[in-house]
């Protein structure tokens, strides 16, 4: 057995003018630092973000889908009742966000569709349905032409769907420029820079060692660094939490601005089965659609391919024919932070004042309320609300923590 080596090994500088040692400092500023951040400094911590771009992230390339019902995966019934608690909280979240920054995030409770195309498309949903239904949540089988009904752009081809008006969506965009003013408008401080290293004393975490040489000491240090977080020097290899990059590829296209959100175009999330892919289309009140989206297991990359273009558009043009007459303003491809259960990794690890908030994966703008309640309650009081306690990261393994809390990690 052996301690940790989580010490500094070079002289960390303090930034003049700097907030003295702040109680927390949360390392990432994308959706989940952030609303973390704001909740902390709510329940009067002083706390500081460390991010080069506070409110960038993958909340830049998300599409903010809140579809805990279409999304719903054999195997997830833990992660299900996580994600259908922090949809709940949705509406006063987005109330009280909007409020406290000044902006509004966009969120929409128009109800989402999700169709077939082809016969094993329509077997594919048919058992998506069946497993809604044993977890008991409202979703209607539709017939191809009252999925047309619904929304008349549809190809003659949807085979049939699934109606879901309890999903919903935000535009995760505004929600991370509302977070950024209300994080700043509740006394949060910003440090604009990379962390490159975790610090540590005694077995105790005290904050990061930034790219311009100068430290940020806290008494608590969140890591919400989405895909990075398993990359962060300085934490004990057993404590980097088990999070990979999975690639995903948007289009962001412009519809018609006839009345009423979306125009004519589509009026509700419509998620689809074509032929095997699975694709989605979210029309923002702002007329704004977004295609999405590649799931690519490349690493680091992030380049927009001509393929991952092709095959969203070309999926999207058989599901609503007419999406290639709207102009295509904008691709883009994002990391989403994977775990190896699909679900996030929330809460303390072994080495005291370390916590983790990464691995939302699919989820991650959904999961921003429950995050940040969760989060700010550790924070604040030390404890974890029953409802987050099986996502702490502990359930992947890592370090024990030894006597006064020191860190003990096997050779
Ligand atoms: N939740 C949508 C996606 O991950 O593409």
């Amino acid at each position: 057995m052996r301690r940790s080596s989580t010490s500094p090994t070079t002289p960390v500088r303090r930034v003049s003018g700097a907030p003295p040692r702040p109680d927390v400092a949360v390392v990432g500023g994308g959706v989940i630092g952030l609303v973390i951040a704001w909740r902390a400094a709510q329940r009067g911590l002083a706390t500081t973000v460390v991010d080069p771009e506070p409110g960038g992230g993958a909340a830049r390339v998300a599409a903010g889908m809140l579809a805990p019902v279409t999304e719903l995966h054999y195997g997830e019934e833990a992660l299900l009742a996580l994600n259908l608690a922090s949809a709940a909280r949705y509406p006063d979240f987005a109330a009280e966000l909007e409020e406290a920054s000044g902006q509004e995030i966009g969120y929409r409770s128009c109800g989402t569709l999700a169709v077939a195309l082809d016969s094993d498309d329509r077997a594919h949903l048919r058992e998506l349905h069946a497993l809604q239904s044993r977890c008991g949540l409202d979703s209607q089988w539709l017939t191809g032409r009252e999925c047309r009904r619904l929304e008349p752009m549809l190809s003659p081809s949807v085979r049939g769907g699934l109606r879901v008006d309890g999903d919903h969506q935000a535009d995760p965009r505004r929600l991370a420029t509302a977070l950024l003013l209300a994080c700043e408008r509740a006394g949060v401080a910003f440090r604009r820079a990379t962390a490159v290293r975790l610090t540590a004393t005694a077995g105790r975490a005290n904050g990061v060692v930034l790219d311009d040489g100068t430290g940020v000491e806290a008494g608590q240090t969140v890591l919400a660094t989405g895909s990075w977080a398993s990359r962060l020097e300085g934490v004990p290899r057993e404590l980097l939490p088990p999070v990979r990059p999975v690639k995903g590829q948007v289009l962001r296209l412009r519809m018609p601005s006839a009345s009423g959100p979306g125009g004519d175009f589509l009026s509700r999330t419509v998620r689809a089965i074509v032929r095997g892919g699975q694709i989605y289309l979210v029309p923002r009140a702002n007329g704004e659609l977004v295609i999405g989206a590649t799931s690519e297991e490349l690493g680091w990359d992030t380049t927009v391919t001509a393929g991952g273009v092709y095959e969203l558009l070309r999926d999207a043009h058989e599901l609503a024919p007419g999406v290639t007459e709207l102009p295509l303003t904008e691709t883009a491809a994002g990391l989403r932070p994977a775990s190896p259960d699909n679900a996030p990794l929330l809460g303390p690890t072994a080495l005291t004042g370390l916590h983790l908030a990464t691995g939302h994966y699919r989820n991650g703008v959904l999961l921003t309320p429950v995050t940040g309640d969760a989060m700010g309650e550790l924070l604040a009081g030390g404890e974890l609300p029953e409802q987050v306690r099986p996502f702490t990261p502990g359930r992947f393994g890592g370090g024990i923590a030894g006597p006064a809390g020191v860190l003990s990690v096997s050779e």
